[in-house]
């Protein structure tokens, strides 16, 4: 045990924690760090010997003891049950008014549980989105904190200094109470899914529809994320196909296999926006096709079976490229959409109280997400802050409104190609379903009351009637 105390301990040192903790002693926050496994404390030793800022054990009880009072401890280790076995592996170490902090994927709904099981043994729990991966923690995240608001206080000034700032500004705000947070970054994640996906069409359109090289894939994201499109996915995305394999001497991209894998919180966006009843079909589509993805021997069977019959492709290659990036644009505005009105109604829901202009702020930098529409989508909520649908705004409603029919025109094409596009379509269908004044849920009324005596109301009366259906 060392006679410094430390004003952070980390529990979980492996890439993301250890690169927090760094970028923690950036900012002059001195950090012990903890983890069982003792090569990842090793990989720490260096910087030990260097400074007084970062240390690291594999004891827990020097670890908890070296830790200046009341304590934060963040929790950097997989979500699920772990974070529950060193939750329960610390309370005997932890005095009143201690303060947890998850910083791992965790399924709201556990944070929730956990919360109110540790307020009564008398410690603070809060749960933090974190996002941008290993860079966002290094060099500054996303920071997403939910919890009890005097914990927040609490850790507020190491919060803004850790963050990625946009115009001066931390990306980082108190969200609201319990697992605030955790449901912030879920949502989060579902739209990386639906962004993800979305690109992905884009490119299985210009690689199989249009023949593009992967050069020519590259300089066309490149020049994409020089437009309105311009965000850290389509930046990536240009990068990945310039990528060489070392092995093999060609372009990585090529030589990966196309199954998908997940770590479900974009699964537990879509399960809670049909628990919530906020439509997210393009969310929804993205899980799905990863599923579908990984599917790969079914999928190269029938594919044996059912050869595409596509049509010929027709129409000028570059008005197809040009509709191609209005129609991304608008569907990713479709699908910021779909996420911003589940976290409108989950709000209201679960007593968050979220501030949608400041969720917007904070996801402008550091995080996957991170978009130049978000600008737009943060002025949405500063012009009506209970928004229910982004494409009620009136900016937002015009930049959909000027690329339906290349989004329709590029639909149309997938549909003639044969090639996949349930997001794109899924962004389509939606925007069609709900700048729609009327619907066909008429006719499900008047299934579910003739087999099911279900009820239905009229449009020309008040009340609920059954009619016994001939
Ligand atoms: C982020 C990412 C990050 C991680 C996801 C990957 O915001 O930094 O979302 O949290 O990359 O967990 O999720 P999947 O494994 O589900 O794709």
């Amino acid at each position: 045990m060392t006679e410094q105390k430390y004003a952070i301990g980390m529990i979980g040192l492996g890439v993301m924690g250890r690169n927090l903790m760094l970028n923690m002693a950036d900012h002059g926050v001195s950090v012990n760090g903890y983890d069982t496994n003792l090569s990842k404390v090793q990989e720490l030793g260096h910087l030990m010997a260097e400074g007084q800022l970062i240390h690291a054990t594999q004891d827990l009880k020097e670890f908890v003891h070296d830790l200046s009072t009341p304590r934060a401890i963040i929790l950097l280790v997989p979500a699920g049950h772990v974070v529950d076995d060193v939750i329960h592996g610390l309370i005997p170490y932890l005095e009143t008014g201690d303060l947890i902090i998850d910083m791992g994927n965790s399924l709201f709904k556990d944070t929730d549980l956990r919360a109110k099981s540790l307020a009564s043994k008398g410690f603070l729990y809060m749960g933090v989105g974190v996002s941008g991966g290993e860079d966002g923690a290094r060099r500054g995240p996303s920071l997403m904190p939910g919890g009890p608001l005097e914990a927040y206080e609490r850790m507020k000034t190491t919060f803004e200094a850790v963050a990625a700032h946009v115009d001066g500004n931390p990306c980082v705000t108190y969200l609201g109470p319990g697992s605030a947070g955790h449901y912030v970054k879920m949502v989060h994640n579902g739209i990386e899914y639906g962004l993800m996906a979305l690109i992905a069409e884009t490119y299985d359109l210009m690689k199989r529809g249009l023949n593009l090289s992967d050069d020519e894939l590259s300089t066309i994201y490149g020049e994409w994320n020089d437009g309105e499109l311009n965000s850290f996915l389509i930046e990536i995305t240009s990068r990945i196909f310039c990528q060489m394999d070392n092995l093999s001497g060609k372009r990585l991209i090529d030589l990966i296999l196309d199954e998908a894998k997940q770590k479900g919180t974009g699964m537990w966006t879509s399960q809670d926006a049909m628990d919530s009843q906020v439509p997210v079909p393009v969310i929804d589509a993205a899980v799905a096709m990863r599923n579908l993805s990984v599917y790969r021997n079914e999928r190269q069977t029938i594919s044996q079976i059912f050869k595409v019959q596509t049509l010929p492709l027709e129409g000028d290659r570059k008005e197809i490229l040009a509709q191609l990036k209005e129609a991304l644009y608008a569907s990713m505005i479709i699908t910021y959409a779909q996420g911003m009105a589940l976290l409108h109604t989950a709000s209201k829901g679960y007593g968050y109280h979220l501030n949608l202009e400041d969720v917007a702020r904070i996801w402008r930098g550091g995080c996957i997400i991170r978009a130049a529409v978000l600008e737009d989508i943060q002025a949405a909520f500063h012009a009506y802050p209970d928004l229910p649908n982004l494409l009620i705004d009136r900016n937002l409603s015009q930049i959909i409104l000027a690329r339906q029919g290349d989004l329709r025109a590029v639909v149309n094409l997938a549909v003639n190609l044969g090639l996949p596009t349930p997001c794109l379509m899924a962004s389509l269908a939606y925007f069609d379903a709900y700048r729609s004044a009327w619907l066909p849920a008429n006719l499900i009324q008047a299934q579910r009351d003739d087999f099911g005596a279900h009820t239905y109301e009229r449009e020309d009366a008040k009340g609920v009637f059954h009619t016994h259906w001939e």
